[in-house]
């Protein structure tokens, strides 16, 4: 962490903000009686020298810098809610035209919020690269690009990818499917999908060795969960006999006999809810099979309370939030209101992950692009033997695949924020 490096560094140009002054241009102020009062405040953390001298300097309270940007916190004023706070985001963006988060902290000595500034903007588009995932062990899917460079995550929760028409859940969706099906053998990772509109956006992967199932009707739908409770009872009959918790220590221990990790994929779940046999397999199945490696993926178009309800969201350990309609749902999505209604759409969105909440830009991809990638993969009458699979992806390697390695600004290798909470 090059924290604080600039203060010893007289050459850092890094541009710090003066919030003071912005707060000042957008009228944070409250009536106190005729005078008018200022009433955020920026918290002195730093008592050492050097920092004063920064403070006198800049007139902020740095009080984190990374090679992405630095952190200023402040206390929340008195009569200020957190959705005042959260409002002051896009005001801050406009007027300095960087990319900002803004993160409470709650402390026994009352509350703050940083205001994180980042050096670099999320682009618009970036179009889709095969990423080699950066553990050998765990399924992991690049989704594109974060503020700290490329974001990652692993498949070992439920996920949820909601977002209004348009903002770009089937191209994210198209994305993660690509990355998975290239790195991943048939052997190590299966698809299950289920496509409730019309089955035209996952179609193309129907006819690959990964998919075990694809569906466009209820009944298949009904269908793959027979199934997969099938699937999940042999599962926990091997746990039983082998006196194993979870899928991560059966696969430690049977490393040449692996339980490949299943995703099933249903897409427009708002088509379907309604149907009270699906709701209850579904809600039986989110509670249930997390810890044999089966991982349920929904989108919708239509994020409301009534289709994400509590019960649904609280077993979805990966939220992928897209542009929303409105607000409500904004909060709805990722517990935030005015955050995801104010996107760009476009598959720019906001990743809920391990108790962190990330901006994202999701790779681009067209269905033409997909075809072209996994056409390799498609099973022609007789069957792919792994081999052939690996085969094609080293070939793909060759047509512009991009090894992590390369990229010093790879999610995993970020000293990132996360000292803050030691604070
Ligand atoms: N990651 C992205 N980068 C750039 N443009 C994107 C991205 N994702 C989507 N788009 C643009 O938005 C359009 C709509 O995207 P997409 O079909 O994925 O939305 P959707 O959320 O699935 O919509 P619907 O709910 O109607 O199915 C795409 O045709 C593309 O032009
Ligand atoms: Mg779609």
């Amino acid at each position: 962490m090059k924290l604080f490096n600039f203060l010893s560094n007289n050459d850092n140009k890094m541009d710090i903000i003066n919030f003071e002054k912005l707060f000042i241009l957008l009228g944070l102020y409250i009536n106190d009686g005729d005078v008018k009062k200022q009433v955020i405040y920026q918290v002195d953390y730093m008592n050492n020298s050097q920092y004063k001298r920064h403070k006198t300097k800049f007139n902020g309270c740095l009080i984190g810098l990374t090679d992405y940007g630095y952190i200023e916190r402040f206390r929340v004023p008195y009569s200020f809610n957190k959705d005042d706070i959260e409002g002051l985001k896009d005001k801050l963006e406009l007027q300095t035209n960087k990319s900002i988060d803004i993160e409470f902290i709650s402390s026994s000595n009352g509350a703050y919020f940083d205001i994180k500034v980042y050096n670099h903007k999320l682009k618009s588009k970036y179009n889709f690269e095969l990423i080699e995932p950066p553990i050998k062990d765990k399924i992991v899917v690049t989704l594109g690009y974060g503020r700290l460079g490329l974001l990652d995550f692993i498949i070992d929760k439920h996920i949820g990818l909601f977002g209004e028409s348009g903002s770009g859940k089937s191209t994210t969706l198209k994305t993660i499917l690509t990355q998975l099906v290239l790195n991943y053998k048939p052997s190590e990772l299966q698809l299950y999908l289920s496509d409730n509109k019309g089955g035209t956006e996952l179609n193309i992967y129907s006819n690959i060795e990964h998919t075990k199932a694809f569906t466009k009707d209820i009944k298949g739908l009904k269908d793959i969960f027979k199934d997969l409770n099938k699937e999940a009872d042999r599962r926990y009959n091997l746990l039983f006999n082998s006196k194993l918790e979870d899928i991560k220590s059966y696969n430690n221990k049977f490393k040449k006999d692996k339980l490949p990790v299943i995703l099933f994929v249903i897409e427009e779940f708002a088509s379907v809810y309604k149907d009270k046999s699906i709701q209850s397999m579904l809600q039986l199945a989110l509670s249930q099979w997390r810890s044999i490696g089966i991982y349920i993926l929904i989108t919708t178009q239509r994020p409301s309370s009534k289709i994400v309800t509590g019960d649904l969201k609280c077993n979805l350990g990966i939220i992928l939030g897209l542009k929303t309609l409105d607000s409500n749902n904004s909060n709805v999505v990722i517990d935030k209101y005015n955050l995801l209604n104010n996107l760009r759409g476009n598959g720019h969105g906001y990743i809920r992950y391990n108790g962190k909440l990330n901006e994202f830009q999701s790779f681009y991809i067209d269905h033409t692009q997909v075809k072209r990638l996994i056409r390799k993969l498609e099973i022609k009458k007789e069957n792919i033997k792994d081999d052939n699979v690996k085969s094609n992806i080293i070939e793909l390697k060759k047509e512009g695949y991009k090894d992590p390695k390369d990229n010093n600004n790879n999610i995993g290798e970020v000293k990132d924020f996360s000292f803050l909470n030691d604070l």
